[in-house]
């Protein structure tokens, strides 16, 4: 049985006065059965680990390097998120494909790196407008499985995230039919690498423009153990009626 998952990501949006939000968040959830976990910017992971102390709430990071520690000025080792308070972090999203370039190679290494150091590595996949409508998307999603994906993953270390970039931001959500197409290749690909059983304990997240209005429809499609959410995780409130439609 796999554990429903509510992933935040602030991506770069938050100062000190956004954590009142995760104050209301620990309050409205005390002990929830879903799983979540918030994903702030780096400047906040420590504060915000300590904000939600003792609710259940798990705090992660958005990015981590491929290397454990050196010369490199600006980024974060996993081992620096996992001290920070970090349970988990992402990789490979969108944002990051395109804004600094990462390839399939890149995410592959940071995961492992990450899974090395105790984190969770969720692995973003997803593909454009573009290659949606050129029928290209499975293709698409299976090489970047194939590619981000280390080997050492297991049912606990590995989290995959499909987010259609076309649906991240804009308010516009695939079918019902193709978010449920895609997760059951996700998971039919998982099951023909790893096996069954570790096939079939990773926990599969659809993001893009989930709100607490179509989160509960979502959540219906086979294969969607959660959401990994972007605006819609900036309020409490917000979050928290995803949440419930998880719970
Ligand atoms: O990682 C979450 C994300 O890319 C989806 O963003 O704002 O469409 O929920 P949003």
């Amino acid at each position: 049985m796999r554990r429903k998952l509510a992933a935040g990501n602030w991506k770069m949006n938050g100062t000190g006065v956004a954590l009142n939000e995760l104050k209301e968040l620990s309050a409205s959830h005390p002990s929830s059965p879903v799983e979540i976990l918030i994903c702030p910017p780096a400047t906040l992971l420590h504060r915000a680990g300590n904000t939600v102390e003792g609710s259940g709430i798990t705090v992660g990071g958005q990015d981590c390097h491929a290397a454990t520690s050196g010369a490199h000025t600006g980024d974060l080792s996993a081992e620096m998120l996992l001290d920070a308070g970090a349970d988990a972090v992402i990789l490979g999203h969108s944002e990051r494909r395109e804004d600094h370039g990462e390839q399939n190679e890149d995410i592959r290494a940071k995961a492992r790196t990450a899974m090395d150091a105790g984190l969770k590595a969720i692995v973003c996949v997803g593909e454009s407008l573009e290659q949606r409508e050129a029928a290209n998307t499975l293709d698409i999603i299976g090489g970047q499985m194939s590619g981000s994906i280390p080997d050492q993953a297991t049912g606990e270390n590995l989290i995959v995230a499909y987010e259609p970039i076309w649906a991240i931001g804009t308010g516009k959500v695939p079918t019902l039919e193709e978010i449920g197409e895609v997760h059951d290749f996700i998971r039919a690909r998982l099951e023909r690498r790893f096996g069954e059983g570790v096939g079939r304990s990773v926990r599969l997240l659809y993001g893009g423009s989930v709100k607490p209005s179509n989160a509960a429809e979502i959540f219906g499609v086979s294969n969607v153990d959660g959401a990994l959410v972007g605006g819609a995780s900036l309020k409490a409130q917000d979050f928290s009626g995803i949440i419930r439609a998880l719970e």
